[in-house]
């Protein structure tokens, strides 16, 4: 299927998104605590190693994440998408295992240590769906889960583009509270909606008459668990 330019253009702004996230978070790689998010430097101190790992297996999986979803790549590189796959679910799962950990040191307290490990756990959950349903040749239940796994690891990027408009209008405290659940929950609501869009427009390619029901059938769609082992 060939790619809208509406389609072109997001999934360079989600590159773009990844790529200075990647560039912001390298800081951290000096080790020197004055680069370090002021407010958490002391816990960061004493946290090193957690917060570290959660960092780089986090940007594994930004980073490979985008390719992933280039159609041409999946089709005519299956060695390499599946090889970034392997690198994606590895990365995501360290690094929910890290935030999670992280979760309970964050700036704003309980609210934002409740956001944040929520948070974390779609990002098992939704990578676990992921995998499972390739291992069960799957195919597109498996993307649909990893838009889903994605749209909530991109809320690195949506935190550090609301938070100095939240922090502005509601203070330092409060702010960061508020958005660790505003960086996530309309990410997943994003996510709901342009699977459904795709669901209704593969209905009405195939010419269904109910691109409901359709939608609800190609979902659960299976493929020869062979086939589908090329692709995992
Ligand atoms: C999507 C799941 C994620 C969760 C649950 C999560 C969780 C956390 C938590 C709890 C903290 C500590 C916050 C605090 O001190 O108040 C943190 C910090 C941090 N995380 Fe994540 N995070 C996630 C995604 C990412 C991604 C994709 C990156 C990309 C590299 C990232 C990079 C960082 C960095 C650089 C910090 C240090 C704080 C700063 O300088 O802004 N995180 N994360």
């Amino acid at each position: 299927m060939m790619w809208s330019a509406r389609t072109k253009i997001g999934w360079s702004l989600v590159l773009a998104g990844a790529v200075l996230m990647a560039l912001f978070a390298a800081r951290y790689y000096t080790f020197d605590p004055a680069n370090y998010f002021e407010r958490q430097r002391a816990v960061y101190e004493n946290q090193t190693l957690p917060l570290m790992l959660h960092i780089s297996g986090m940007l594994f999986a930004l980073l490979a994440g985008p390719f992933q979803f280039r159609p041409g790549l999946r089709r005519r590189h299956r060695a390499v998408h599946r090889a970034l796959g392997k690198a994606y679910v590895a990365g995501a799962i360290v690094g929910a295992v890290g935030g999670l950990y992280m979760a309970q040191f964050s700036a704003s307290g309980p609210p934002s240590d409740l956001g944040f490990a929520l948070l974390a756990i779609g990002v098992l959950v939704t990578t676990t769906f992921g995998v499972v349903r390739i291992r069960q040749g799957m195919v597109q239940s498996h993307g649909e889960w990893m838009i889903r796994s994605y749209a909530l690891i991109f809320a690195a990027i949506t935190l550090r583009l609301y938070l100095p408009f939240l922090e502005k209008a509601f203070g330092e405290h409060d702010g960061y509270a508020i958005v660790a659940w505003a960086c996530w929950l309309p990410n997943l609501a994003f996510a709901e909606w342009l699977i459904r869009s795709r669901q209704a427009a593969k209905s009405v390619r195939s010419g269904s008459r109910s691109p409901r029901s359709t939608a609800r059938s190609t979902s659960t769609q299976h493929m020869p668990r062979d086939s589908a082992r090329t692709l995992a």
